[in-house]
């Protein structure tokens, strides 16, 4: 997707249902820092009740920096993450002293305020002073990750890292401000955690989680639970007009649904590895068979395993018959079976 397709898409969206939100009616870096700050606690609802408390108890910079720090953080009370609060107060203090009272006005030097990380000064910069710098947080992640079909886990340097060079590709650089926040509140209200709204997304076309049906599998955490890798080699065996199937019993997420029978294992196999191993022997052992086409290699995402999947075209030449729990199907009849998504797509290029 062309980066202007894809910021003039996000920025009409957010025209037309941006939250009416108190801090959007200015460019105060004062209180977009403040507003910013907040929100990394809590969600908008309950952080506007805050936001809308604190900015009248310190509606100014200095009279934040020449409060009683009690005082600030009395007004804190209940989002947690104190130290959040402290380096607010810090901050304006430093502001004072080192500018003047006058906000910095850049990304670098946004991020020399104590508390003032890359996300909150690309935010501060961006929507006071239109400097073209993406702000990336759960939010970006999560719909950058879904629409691209980056697998790229967000926790991770790395990935982070890939994650802002895509944010900051596709910036509006007229409009960065507008465009980071339409990025975030499009996943906040649109491309949710759960259930989010695809059906009605301007997306769906362009998708790649949608269009593969991995939406619940994207954005991919690496921390939490380390992501296995599966090695799957399909053999799709036509005899005369049927193709063989297997129908699955394991308890997993495709009990019940029928596959081709299938070799796995814990890694990548050339062909001659595959076609030297027991388990290929297993099958094909005094059986005269034609190897048609060995497929690319596909991806499959789960929530924590990926799975790298080829699919092998064999003719059975030979009238044996394979084992008995694999079930031979006229290939007519193929589309009324029940299949794990990733043999519906092989199936349907087999048609063509
Ligand atoms: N979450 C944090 N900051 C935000 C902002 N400025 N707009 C929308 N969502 C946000």
């Amino acid at each position: 997707m062309k980066p202007l397709y894809f910021s003039n898409k996000i920025l009409k969206w957010y025209a037309q249902e941006k939250r009416d939100l108190p801090w959007r009616d200015n460019f105060d870096p004062y209180s977009i820092w403040i507003s910013e700050i907040i929100l990394q606690q809590t969600r908008i609802d309950q952080g506007t009740s805050y936001y809308l408390r604190f900015m009248e108890k310190f509606p100014t910079l200095l009279s934040l920096a020449t409060a009683n720090q009690d005082e600030v953080l009395k007004l804190w009370q209940g989002l947690g993450y104190y130290s959040r609060a402290r380096n607010l107060h810090f901050g304006a203090q430093q502001v004072l002293n080192d500018y003047h009272g006058i906000f910095p006005t850049s990304f670098l030097e946004l991020k020399k305020i104590k508390g003032v990380g890359d996300y909150t000064a690309a935010a501060i910069a961006s929507i006071a002073f239109n400097e073209p710098v993406a702000a990336v947080d759960g939010n970006v992640y999560r719909v950058l990750s879904r629409i691209f079909g980056i697998d790229e886990p967000i926790d991770t340097s790395s990935g982070k890292k890939q994650f802002a060079e895509l944010a900051n590709q596709l910036l509006d650089r007229k409009n960065a401000g507008d465009y980071n926040q339409a990025l975030m509140e499009f996943g906040a209200l649109h491309c949710k955690p759960k259930q989010p709204l695809c059906q009605e997304c301007p997306f769906s076309k362009n998708c790649f989680a949608y269009t593969k049906q991995i939406v619940d599998v994207l954005p991919v955490k690496s921390k939490k639970v380390k992501q296995r890798h599966r090695f799957f080699y399909y053999l799709c065996i036509h005899q005369n007009k049927n193709i063989y199937f297997k129908k699955r019993t394991e308890n997993d997420i495709w009990r019940n649904l029928f596959d081709f029978p299938l070799i796995e294992f814990n890694e990548s196999k050339t062909t001659a590895e595959l076609f030297s191993s027991v388990q290929w022997n297993s099958f094909f052992e005094n059986q005269t068979i034609q190897i048609n086409h060995i497929s690319n290699e596909v991806i499959h995402l789960l929530s924590h395993q990926k799975i790298h999947v080829q699919f092998i075209g064999i003719q059975l030449i030979s009238e044996n018959i394979l084992p008995t729990n694999f079930i031979k199907i006229d290939k007519r009849n193929i589309f009324d079976l029940a299949v794990p998504k990733l043999i519906e797509n092989y199936l349907s290029g087999l048609k063509g």
